[in-house]
This record gives C-alpha cells, sequence and structure tokens, in this order.
C-alpha cells in the first residue's frame, strides 16, 4: 500500500465535505493501493465547530513540500497563490475549487496548468461535469455557449418565482453552504464571470482574460421583473454566454430572458448548453454548488490523479469564432 499524503488548505463548507469524503471513500482507495493520510488542514479559527479531528488543524502555513497532493479550498486570491506556487514549482500537483484563484492569478499559473499539475474540476458547477464535459467536446468545433455557472443565484431567483423576497433567499443560500464568503461575488455575477474565463480558457484560447468578461447580476431584480416574464412564457436566468461577434469571442454575464421550452430555463441545477460542429447541440445539468456536490469534484480529480492523467490543461492555441452571434439577445436591461 503507497502512502497518500494531502495537504487540505481550507476546512470550511467544501474542505470539510472533502476531509468527509475521503474518509467514506478510504477502501476505495486502498483498494487502488492508496493509503491518505492528512498532513494537516490550514484554517483561521480552530476552535470553530467542523467535523475535522482537532490535532489536523493548522493555522500557520505547514510544509506543502512533504504532499503527494495539495488540495485547496480557502478561496480568496493572493493568500493561497502565496502558499502554492512554491508546491507548484517543486512539482507538487494542486487540485483546487477556488475559480477566483485560477481566474485572477492565470499569469502565475498558467505554467503549471500547461504542464498539467492543476486539476479543477470542482472550480466550475462543483461536482457536475463542466471541464471533463468540454474537454470531450474538444473533438468538435464550439460555436457557442451558454451557462447556469452560479448556483446562489439561481437558487435565489427559483426562490423569489415561488414568493420569497431576495433577502430571504439570499440568507438561505449562505445558510446551505452556497454562497461565497463574500456574496456580492454571486450576485455581482463575478464568480460567474471567473468560471466563464476558465471555460473559454479551456476551450477557446489559453490567454483568455479575466477582464474581458462582461458582468452584471441580480441585486436589481425584483419579483415584479420575474412575473412580467413568466406572463411573456420567459424565465430570468443569470447566463454566463460565450459566442462570436465581430470575429472574436465576446464573453458576457447577464441576466437575461430564457424561453421556457429550452433546456436551459428547465434545468433545475446549474447547467452548460453548447452548440458545437459537427456533434451538435448537448447539455449537462446537476448541482453546482454545496459541500458535498463540491467534494465530489474534488474527489472525482483526485482519482484522476491517482490514474495519472494530468490535470485540466488550458486550449492548446487561441481559436476564432467560427460563428456569428447568440440566440439569447434578450438581455434584461432594468
Ligand atoms: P468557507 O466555508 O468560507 O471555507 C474557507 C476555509 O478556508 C475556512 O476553513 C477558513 O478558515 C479557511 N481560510 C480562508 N482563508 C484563510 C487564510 N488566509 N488562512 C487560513 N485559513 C483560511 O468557503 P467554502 O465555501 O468552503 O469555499 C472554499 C473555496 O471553494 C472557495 O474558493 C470557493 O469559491 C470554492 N467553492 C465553493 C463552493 C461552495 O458551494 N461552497 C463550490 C465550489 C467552489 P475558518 O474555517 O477557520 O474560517
Ligand atoms: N458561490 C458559488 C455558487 C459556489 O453559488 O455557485 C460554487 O462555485
Amino acid at each position: 500500500m503507497e502512502r497518500l499524503n494531502l495537504a487540505l488548505l481550507g476546512g470550511g463548507t467544501v474542505g470539510s465535505a472533502f476531509y468527509a469524503l475521503v474518509q467514506e471513500r478510504r477502501e476505495e482507495l486502498a483498494a487502488l493501493g492508496f493509503a491518505p493520510r492528512f498532513l494537516g488542514v490550514l484554517v483561521r479559527h480552530p476552535k470553530k465547530p467542523r467535523a475535522i479531528p482537532e490535532e489536523l488543524l493548522r493555522v500557520e502555513p505547514f510544509d506543502l513540500l512533504e504532499a503527494d497532493v495539495v488540495v485547496e479550498a480557502l478561496g480568496g486570491v493572493e493568500a493561497p497563490l502565496k502558499l502554492l506556487l512554491p508546491a507548484l514549482e517543486a512539482g507538487v500537483p494542486l487540485i483546487t475549487a477556488n475559480k477566483a484563484l485560477l481566474a485572477e492569478a492565470w499569469d502565475a499559473l498558467r505554467p503549471f496548468a500547461e504542464e498539467g499539475l492543476i486539476y479543477h474540476e470542482a472550480s466550475v458547477m462543483a461536482g457536475t461535469p463542466a471541464l471533463s464535459f468540454l474537454e470531450t467536446l474538444r473533438g468538435s468545433e464550439v460555436l457557442e455557449l451558454h451557462g447556469i455557472l452560479n448556483g446562489t443565484t439561481l437558487y435565489i431567483l427559483q426562490e423569489m418565482e415561488k414568493g420569497r423576497t431576495y433577502a430571504e433567499a439570499l440568507a438561505e443560500a449562505q445558510r446551505l453552504g452556497y454562497a461565497e464568503a463574500d456574496p456580492t461575488l454571486d450576485v455581482e455575477g463575478i464568480d460567474a464571470a471567473h468560471k466563464l474565463t476558465l471555460l473559454a480558457r479551456l476551450l477557446v484560447d489559453p490567454a483568455f482574460p479575466f477582464g474581458a468578461v462582461e458582468a452584471r447580476g441580480i441585486a436589481r431584480l425584483t419579483p415584479g421583473l420575474l412575473q412580467e416574464a413568466a406572463a411573456q412564457g420567459k424565465r430570468v436566468r443569470l447566463l454566463a454566454s460565450l459566442y462570436g461577434e465581430g470575429g472574436r469571442w465576446r464573453a458576457r454575464v447577464a441576466p437575461s430572458l430564457l424561453p421556457l421550452d429550452h433546456p436551459l430555463a428547465q434545468a433545475r441545477g446549474n447547467a452548460l448548453w453548447v452548440k458545437t460542429r459537427p456533434l451538435g447541440e448537448v447539455f449537462v445539468t446537476g448541482p453546482g454548488a454545496g459541500g458535498g456536490a463540491t467534494a465530489s469534484g474534488l474527489f472525482a480529480d483526485l482519482l484522476r490523479l491517482l490514474s495519472g492523467a494530468p490535470g485540466h490543461l488550458p486550449a492548446f492555441f487561441a481559436k476564432p469564432p467560427l460563428a456569428e452571434g447568440s440566440p439569447f439577445p434578450e438581455v434584461l436591461t432594468r
């Protein structure tokens, strides 16, 4: 049996769920020949109640170079980057759920992603396949992509459709562990913009800049607007879209009106709809936030790593769009 040394950064909603999942799947890891051992779990407040043994908690950064893999679920950009760079430089692979880090610190991280050292299925749509789904679509040309990539805003819109207020629905999304530590990232569309950036880099341009995504959120939407949309046979969703315009890729996050019969309007969870050639239209949907759902994505990456497969490689070169325009021009402007 080979010892598998895991360094876990973060023991909050996602980190705690990942710790629990590794315990639950220990036998399966043993069947693959690995005995997992946590070297430590980095947190800020060691006295906070959490389902991780207290002796594993660390409040000071510990030596990540002893790890066979670092699993990062801290959040933020500067703090994780400072901790992770030395480990990546030493060749230690990284599994992360942190889309803000990848979107905003790409100049520093891109060389390691291109080496296959960064696994980040959980960073987009949690454990619902988004990156591996798109990896398979590399067999076709992507014409356009539209997704519901943020679980918090989806939950808020679904609850507002049932008559709850925006404030009540946001508070519940926070209680359920869907929201970011700073929920303005969710409601202002920034989290979805982070995720759309990662998808664009995987599919169409390895250098796609986060700053090129136009983002607008849902904070100004009212139940009245959702009812008006319903009366017109439409549903409002915060849509992340990547499509060709003027010979360039346009990336936009905005509240959009979807016809009720479209799979994206009918999806109960986060979702991705992609139009490709020659494959055609493809769709995937499932939970996109929450501890267990995200731990599932991190664990899938652990299995991918243990199988010897590289992390999620960016697109090999920049491709111009082959088609123009989006089928969802109806962006809510109010
Ligand atoms: P969280 O509940 O706030 O947990 C963050 C954890 O990191 C906490 O244990 C916190 O310590 C620790 N931490 C944060 N900054 C630290 C620092 N500078 N030094 C030491 N410890 C620090 O957040 P989360 O929901 O688990 O999210 C973690 C990451 O996963 C984020 O990047 C998020 O975007 C991503 N993600 C979340 C979800 C989701 O549904 N929640 C889904 C997909 C991806 P304390 O516990 O002591 O405060
Ligand atoms: N805050 C994020 C969301 C977590 O609501 O989608 C999952 O990435």
